[in-house]
């Protein structure tokens, strides 16, 4: 290893699995703080919706065609000529009004910021910049100029504090309006059709550093930027996501893998990638689904679609030119893309304690297999790259759009189909088919997967039933379930709902442990879901009290009071 620059400092950690060094690279560069639920949720983008209209028409079709949605982006048109900070007064004259609206729909507004500011006699972002000098300048002090969308343009210095500083103010224009939701966009920085000189300068005026040094943390300063001031403006957490990074960046924003197209090879690509960036302590990724330039085959949106599902950010943006909303397809894709996203909106419950996890011990959300099986070495072949766990226990094996079937690595253990219950032993090299619409998803046995009945978004009132889906096993397993506000930062001082559930296959008991933490459950009943039991079991037993199990597809089911104290729940054959 060298560098340039001069010597490169090393760490070295010592952990014996992969798991504990992740644990520990993230207790140096940071973890993620919790984003907000309706960051879990699915979101709708294009470059560009052009007007309040089109943006609230979206959102309309998502609900009246019953599709889940949390999130609506607006890109770069919904400025006056590419400004950051400015509204284009004749498409978007009432942002507050949109956004009310959109939040009458139970959804929120995000909208993108680009660090480069038009150059431009008037535009006061531009004026203050260059009476306080906020921008990258050369060593004579003049500011650097490249264009980028909105033609000739300086660059925000965010490796200066009191430039970030300015920009957290400035975010007021969009905070006042009530949108907490950024896309730090182009923040490498990008320059069309030029390279920025090495010698530029930025940073603190009496102790700058080059460009040449400085530029590799340029995006993750801007994003640290953006996301204190919304937090700073609103107390609110921020939903925040960012182009280019930096060890660490997992503390401001998340990450998607950029532009890519509409293709099997760039949906495994960009499944390479989540998995990757998440090996770097960086939990929270995702990919454009459906590709961002080109149109994608109905066939290959429905597959991108069910693998969406497993990112973390749940992104549909693109830039091509058919409609990539998911109402847009017509029958039957048009279902198949509901169901998946429906899908989404059942395993939040799930998917939340895995941000919980990430948030306080650096677990990556999305794990490639050498994570949990590091010293089996058909791990590492190039066929199996793809494949990754989510979670704990929910092994995805991405298949192309058109392929009835996939080769695929089953680690070492005992797995469920999750579409079939279907039971698989491993380890082994097998071909499974993978039909349109079933993507290939293993649940591992005793695995405990908290879900829920679908909302249209997370903050809907749901049926307050919260299903405990435990798929037999022989070994013992655990599951740190986590519920908050979602939204303020509150957990941080103990308003949390969390407890312990665990699975001892010796008694047969599924014990929850009393909860901790201020907060309330959004839920007042559990429904006992059990998958694959031997002999069907008849009944359980909860805290003394006998429960008929009732059948349902291929389970038993059992419902009963979500209380607070511990609950000991035994399955008996009679
Ligand atoms: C960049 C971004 C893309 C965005 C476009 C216009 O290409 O990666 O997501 O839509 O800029 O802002």
């Amino acid at each position: 290893f060298g560098a340039t620059g001069g010597e490169m400092d090393y760490y070295f950690f010592g952990a014996p699995a992969m798991s504990g060094i992740i644990r520990d690279y993230t207790h140096i560069t940071g973890r993620m703080t919790m984003p907000p639920l309706y960051g879990l949720g699915y979101i709708q983008s294009r470059y560009s919706y052009m007007s309040e209209t089109e943006v609230l028409d979206v959102m309309k079709h998502m609900r009246e065609f019953k599709m889940p949605c949390d999130l609506i982006f607006c890109d770069i048109d919904y400025m006056d000529s590419f400004k950051v900070f400015t509204w284009d007064k004749i498409r978007f004259p009432h942002p507050k009004q949109m956004v009310d609206s959109l939040k009458n729909m139970g959804a929120h507004l995000y909208v993108i910021l680009d660090p480069a500011l038009k150059i431009q006699k008037g535009y006061s972002l531009y004026e203050e910049g260059i009476r306080d000098h906020r921008f990258i300048r050369y060593p004579n002090g003049r500011p650097f100029t490249g264009s980028v969308w909105a033609g000739p343009s300086h660059f925000t210095d965010f490796l200066n504090p009191e430039t970030r500083s300015w920009w957290k103010d400035h975010l007021k224009v969009y905070t006042n309006d009530g949108i907490t939701g950024f896309l730090n966009d182009m923040d490498e920085p990008a320059i069309f059709r030029k390279n920025a000189p090495d010698a530029l300068l930025m940073g603190d005026e009496n102790n700058p550093v080059t460009f040449k040094e400085g530029r590799n943390v340029y995006g993750y300063e801007m994003a640290r930027a953006t996301y204190e001031g919304v937090k700073q403006l609103t107390g609110l957490r921020p939903f925040n996501i960012s182009r280019s990074a930096f060890s660490g960046v997992q503390r401001f924003a998340s990450m998607w893998t950029g532009d890519n197209e509409s293709n099997d090879m760039h949906m495994f690509m960009d499944t390479r990638m989540s998995l990757s960036l998440s090996m770097t302590g960086l939990s929270y990724v995702g990919m454009n689904i459906g590709g961002f330039v080109g149109n994608p085959t109905p066939a290959l949106m429905v597959r991108w679609m069910q693998l969406g599902v497993y990112m973390p950010l749940f992104i549909n943006h693109t830039v091509g030119s058919n409609p990539h909303e998911p109402y847009a397809f017509a029958e039957p894709v048009r279902s198949e893309l509901r169901s998946a996203i429906r899908y989404r909106y059942s395993l939040l419950p799930y998917l939340y304690a895995a941000f919980y996890q990430s948030a306080t011990e650096g677990t990556p959300i999305l794990k490639a297999l050498p994570y949990n099986f590091t010293f089996d070495t058909l791990v590492y072949k190039k066929e199996y790259q793809h494949e990754f766990i989510c979670g704990n226990d929910l092994l995805v094996i991405p298949a192309a759009s058109t392929a009835d079937s996939v080769k695929m690595y089953l680690p070492k253990g005992l797995w469920y189909r999750h579409s079939t219950g279907a039971a698989l032993q491993g380890p082994g090299e097998i071909t499974v088919a993978s039909p349109q619409n079933d993507l290939p998803v293993f649940v591992r046995s005793g695995a405990i997967i908290p879900m829920q009945t679908p909302v249209q978004f997370v903050s809907q009132p749901s049926d307050g039933i919260l299903q405990i889906h435990l798929w037999y096993g022989k070994e013992p397993n655990s599951f740190t379930y986590y519920e908050d506000d979602g939204a303020s930062f509150n957990y941080e001082k103990g308003n949390y709902y969390k407890r312990e559930i665990s699975w001892n296959p010796a008694i047969a008991r599924l014990t929850l442990d009393a909860k901790q933490g201020s907060f309330r459950s959004r839920f007042s009943q559990v429904k006992l879901v059990l998958h694959q039991f031997p002999g069907k079991p008849q009944s359980v037993n909860v805290n003394g009290r006998k429960i008929l199990l009732t059948s349902a597809k291929d389970a038993q089911e059992a419902l009963f009071a979500n209380t607070d104290k511990q609950l000991l729940i035994t399955i008996s054959g009679k």
